[in-house]
């Protein structure tokens, strides 16, 4: 098996300056993932499951701990890296599907989910043409591929922003509940995507409002909830321990 992360001890917590305060969002997590394993993320509202997946994608700086991340150069502690390291691979190896799409003034959707493949090298003519298959897979109507997305229903502004998000395999996938606001033929699509994605290896975390939609993916799960003893006991033996 590949492996892809080894979190160890991984803590994040925030001062609330105004409060003359400090909170802690998760504490000593510690787990590994290989190469097409799927982690699902649970826990009640507050958890700290958005603070986990920004954590690993350095949106926000660990407090302590390792994320040692096995890329295609070589192991890189992502809790350490320079930001340019981080930039790079954020271009081609570690991706992060959120609820929201953001969208840039004067450029269209098409360009939009074209973007990470001209960054990747394509030409123009093979990433637009991609862009505009993944467009209509994810249910996107013809009529808005030239359109600006910032004009676009919630619903349809997700379809794009999956679209991007997944036009290009990673080696590590975060998910932060890409369902919200989906129909049920995108939610299908988004389902045979990540499924397609991981039997080619990508490894993925994610967070689903409605996990029943990701079963068949599910290798393992983690439950951020402080002081819970699994509530799935048939699944105890799969359930990594979180301290
Ligand atoms: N940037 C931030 N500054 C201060 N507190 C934050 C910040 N981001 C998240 N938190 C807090 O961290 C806790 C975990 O939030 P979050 O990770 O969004 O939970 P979840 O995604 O599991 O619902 C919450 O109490 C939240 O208010
Ligand atoms: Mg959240």
């Amino acid at each position: 098996m590949t492996r892809i992360l080894e979190v160890r001890a991984l803590s994040k917590g925030f001062d609330m300056h105004h409060l003359g305060a400090s909170m802690q969002a998760f504490e000593a997590i510690s787990l590994t993932l290989d190469a097409s394993e799927f982690l699902l993320l649970k826990g009640r509202n507050g958890a700290g499951k958005s603070t986990l997946l920004r954590t690993l994608y350095r949106s926000y700086l660990a407090q302590s701990g390792e994320i040692l991340f096995h890329s295609s150069h070589g192991v890189i502690d992502l809790a350490r890296a320079a930001d340019v390291d981080i930039t790079l691979l954020r271009r081609t190896e570690i991706g992060f599907v959120t609820q929201f799409l953001q969208a840039r003034p004067r450029v269209s959707a098409e360009a939009l989910v074209a973007e990470p493949l001209r960054l990747a090298g394509w030409t123009a003519e093979a990433a637009l043409d991609e862009a505009r298959h993944w467009l209509d897979a994810f249910g996107v109507k013809r009529t808005l591929w030239p359109a600006y997305p910032a004009t676009f229903s919630g619903g349809e502004q997700q379809k794009v922003n999956l679209a991007r998000a997944l036009i290009l395999p990673q080696r590590l996938l975060l998910l932060d509940e890409p369902t919200a606001s989906l129909d049920a033929s995108a939610r299908a699509a988004l389902i045979d995507r990540l499924a397609a994605l991981k039997a080619q290896g990508t490894a993925m975390i994610g967070v689903f409002h409605h996990p029943g939609d990701v079963a068949q993916l599910i290798d393992r799960t983690i439950d951020l909830t402080p002081d819970t003893t699994p509530d799935t006991p048939q699944q105890e033996d799969r359930t990594d321990v979180v301290v």
